[in-house]
């Protein structure tokens, strides 16, 4: 039983920074960076090349200059909250929204216009209009045809912690889509289940280093089955297979926390001096042309905004029964400590 530790907001944060090596977001723009004062400030811990499409398109659409400085979810997210009023952010992009919970805890973040929220779908910007959705990403099972069949893979995320499944699972734990699903699960099942499927975690899985190493992993017979975001598959069919060819996907359904369905997330800082271009670029990340953009970046991760059609491949994202989980309550720091609980990080 690993020994219980509770953390204190400065050893969280320092503790959150060494994680972004292992997520999926951006790149190292959180250690040397200068702001251009002409361009609009767009901080962003989603996936680059989606960021850098849309703030090519809205800069071409506008003629407002941008400059992406990229990061890391959960520690670009406390970043923001350390600079304060002298953040040179304008807009936070997120991969997953506990991110932007962070800032949006620390009271940073101005309400999102009303036409931009009007945008998209029902149930993808929280009560408080603090943010929105601009992507959506689905929980999946990857499993692997040749080790298992269809009929004996788990009903639910949670058997997962069952002792016929130790050393028979892969996760990628250090990354921020996983602690977003764990966030969910959290949400969904309440502390001490989740803390027991995490000690679990601890004992049963076998530990990669992100989603796509997951995936090869499951793909090259070294486990059965591995937890993983639904787009990286997708790509990687679209593409050679090289990492996917042995594999399909498993949709929990059913409400089960394995069927998290996670909210990228936009948001307008207080501090920013150029508000109203920061709500346009929000609001053209929403619209319909910034949704195709996404689109047609072969991300493969969901369109969230009303009218416009998610990749062909994808089963649609209201098909997917995710769990009734409020995402505007989803809380990271807290999955962070946990999992240093469970010793797995
Ligand atoms: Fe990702």
């Amino acid at each position: 039983m690993p020994q219980r530790r509770h953390l204190g907001a400065a050893a969280l944060l320092t503790l959150t920074l060494p994680l972004a090596l292992a997520a999926c977001g951006g790149g190292s723009g959180e250690d040397a960076f200068e702001a251009d004062p002409d361009a609009l400030q767009i901080y962003s811990s989603q996936h680059r090349n989606v960021t850098e499409a849309w703030a090519q398109a809205f800069t071409e659409e506008t003629g407002i200059k941008t400059q992406v400085r990229e990061g890391q979810d959960a520690s670009m997210g406390h970043m923001i909250v350390e600079e304060g009023d002298a953040s040179p952010a304008d807009v936070f992009l997120t991969e997953n929204s506990p991110a932007m919970t962070i800032v949006e805890r620390a009271g940073l973040l101005a309400p999102v216009d009303q036409e931009t929220v009007a945008q998209v779908g029902e149930g993808m910007a929280p009560s408080s209009g603090a943010w929105t959705a601009i992507a959506a990403r689905s929980t999946v099972l990857v499993y692997n045809t040749d080790e298992i069949s269809e009929d004996e893979l788990p009903t639910s995320i949670m058997d997962l912690a069952e002792p016929e499944w130790a050393g028979r699972w892969g996760a990628a734990p250090g990354g921020a889509d996983f602690q977003a699903i764990v966030a969910g699960m959290l949400s969904d099942q309440g502390e001490q289940e989740t803390q027991a499927w995490l000690d679990a975690l601890a004992e049963n899985a076998e530990v990669y280093q992100n989603n796509i190493a997951t995936m090869q992993a499951v793909n090259a017979g070294e486990v059965p089955v591995g937890i993983m975001y639904h787009y990286y598959w997708y790509r990687d069919q679209a593409a050679d297979k090289e990492g996917s060819a042995n594999t399909k996907l498993h949709y929990f359904g059913n409400e089960d926390p394995g069927a998290f369905v996670s909210l990228s997330a936009g948001g307008v800082l207080t501090s920013s001096d150029r508000p109203d271009e920061a709500q346009q670029f929000l609001a053209y990340v929403t619209g319909p042309e910034g949704q195709q953009v996404l689109v047609d970046s072969g991300s493969m991760e969901y369109a969230v905004g009303t009218g416009v059609a998610s990749d062909p491949a994808l089963p649609p994202l209201t098909d997917l029964d995710a769990p009734p989980v409020d995402p505007f309550t989803l809380n990271s720091d807290d999955v962070v400590t946990m999992m240093t609980d469970a010793g797995i990080l």
